[in-house]
C-alpha cells in the first residue's frame, strides 16, 4: 500500500470513528477495562457502547460486578479504560494531561456516591461543603451560590449544620449540591439512594430529576432501585461489562385524554452486530454454544442447534450463518 492510501485509508477510518456518537454528549466507545491482581486478570468492561444525549437522565442498571462502577469511574476520570474510547464533553478522557484532568474532575462532572461520608467533609457545615469545590476552583461568589445550590435541594434552613447533623437523604442532598458546585454538565451518581429507605430515596431522586428538568445537566444514575428506573426515559441494562438492553419509556396520550407511561425493552445491537440474548431466552430453549440463525422477511430467528434437526420452515441459507462471532 502506498504511503497516499494509507494516509487516505487512515483518515477515512478516523471519519467513520468520529461519527459514532457524533453530537452526543457521553460517548463510550467499544470501553475494555481489565484489572490485573498479581496473575488474575479480571475483565470488568469488555467492549462497551453508550451514547448519552446532552439533558438525558438515564439509569444504568446491572447485577452486582457487571461494571456499573467501573464505568462511572472511568466517566468521572477517575480510572482509565485498558481500551477504547470514553469521550465527555468533546473531550477525549484518554487523552487528558494531568492538569485537564484536574480540571475536568472540577469543572464537567460532578459526583455522588453511595456513602453519605464519602461524599461530604465531616467538620464543614453543608454551605461549606457546598462551597470547597468552587474554592478549588477559584471562583467567585461562592458564599451566594453556595446558598443558592442548598435552596435548589431544598436544605436552605440546613446551610449551617454540619453532616453528623443531617439525615442520610439530607447528606444526599448536600452531596447533589456539591457536585453542582462548578456547574458540570454531567452528574455522575453510583447509586446516591443506595443507603436510603425508599420514602427517602424517593425524595433525593425527585431532587436529581429536578436539577435535570430545571438546570439541563445530563445525569447518569446507577442504580438497584425499581423506583428510580421506573421513572427515568431510559434505562441502560449492563451484563458482564457490556451493554445488553434498554428500556425505553415514553408517555403516550390515549384516545380517553388520559395519559400512558409506555415502556418497550430492547436488546442492544452493537455495531459489529453483536447481541446478548436474554438469559431467560437462552434457559428456556437451552441455547449453548452456537445457534442456528435464519433470516426472515422481518425478523432474525435463533434456533437451538442441539437436536441438529434442521429449523422449521423453507430451507434456509444457513452458510456463515450459525454461530456468528466476528471479531471487531
Ligand atoms: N480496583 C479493582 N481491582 C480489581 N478488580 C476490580 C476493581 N474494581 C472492580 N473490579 C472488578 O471488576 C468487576 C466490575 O466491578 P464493578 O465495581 O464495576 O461492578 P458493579 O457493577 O459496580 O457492582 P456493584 O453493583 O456490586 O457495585 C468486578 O468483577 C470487580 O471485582
Ligand atoms: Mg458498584
Amino acid at each position: 500500500m502506498s504511503a497516499e492510501t494509507m494516509e487516505i485509508t487512515g483518515a477515512a477510518q478516523r471519519a467513520a470513528k468520529a461519527a459514532y456518537g457524533e453530537g452526543a454528549l457521553i460517548v463510550c466507545d467499544n470501553l475494555v477495562r481489565i484489572f490485573k491482581i498479581a496473575d488474575l486478570e479480571a475483565v470488568a468492561l469488555q467492549g462497551l457502547d453508550l451514547l448519552v444525549a446532552a439533558g438525558e437522565m438515564i439509569a444504568v442498571v446491572g447485577a452486582s460486578g457487571s461494571g456499573k462502577s467501573t464505568l462511572l469511574n472511568i466517566l468521572g476520570g477517575l480510572d482509565y479504560p485498558t481500551a477504547g474510547r470514553a469521550i465527555v464533553a468533546d473531550l477525549d478522557l484518554t487523552r487528558l494531561d494531568r492538569r485537564e484532568r484536574t480540571r475536568y474532575r472540577r469543572r464537567v462532572v460532578g459526583m455522588i456516591w453511595q456513602q453519605t461520608a464519602r461524599n461530604l467533609l465531616p467538620y464543614l457545615s453543608a454551605a461549606e461543603n457546598v462551597e470547597l469545590p468552587m474554592i478549588l476552583d477559584g471562583r467567585r461568589g461562592r458564599k451566594k451560590r453556595a446558598l443558592e445550590l442548598l435552596d435548589l435541594v431544598g436544605l436552605s434552613g440546613r446551610a449551617k449544620h454540619r453532616p453528623d447533623r443531617l439525615s442520610g437523604g439530607e447528606q444526599q442532598r448536600v452531596a447533589i449540591a456539591v457536585a453542582l458546585a462548578n456547574e458540570p454538565a454531567v452528574v455522575l451518581a453510583d447509586e446516591p439512594t443506595g443507603e436510603l429507605d425508599s420514602a427517602t430515596s424517593a425524595e433525593v431522586f425527585e431532587v436529581l430529576r429536578h436539577i435535570n428538568t430545571e438546570l439541563g445537566t445530563t445525569i447518569v444514575v446507577v442504580t438497584h432501585d425499581p423506583l428510580v428506573t421506573n421513572r427515568v426515559a431510559r434505562t441502560v441494562a449492563i451484563r458482564d461489562g457490556r451493554t445488553s438492553s434498554v428500556i425505553v419509556r415514553r408517555t403516550e396520550r390515549s384516545y380517553d385524554g388520559n395519559h400512558r407511561v409506555i415502556s418497550e425493552e430492547f436488546a442492544v445491537l452493537d455495531r459489529a452486530g453483536r447481541l446478548q440474548l436474554p438469559r431467560a431466552h437462552i434457559e428456556a430453549l437451552e441455547l449453548a454454544d452456537r445457534v442456528r440463525l435464519r433470516l426472515e422477511s422481518d425478523h432474525v430467528g435463533v434456533f437451538p442447534d442441539s437436536s441438529g434437526a434442521e429449523p422449521p420452515g423453507p430451507a434456509p441459507s444457513r452458510t456463515g450463518m450459525a454461530g456468528e462471532g466476528t471479531p471487531r
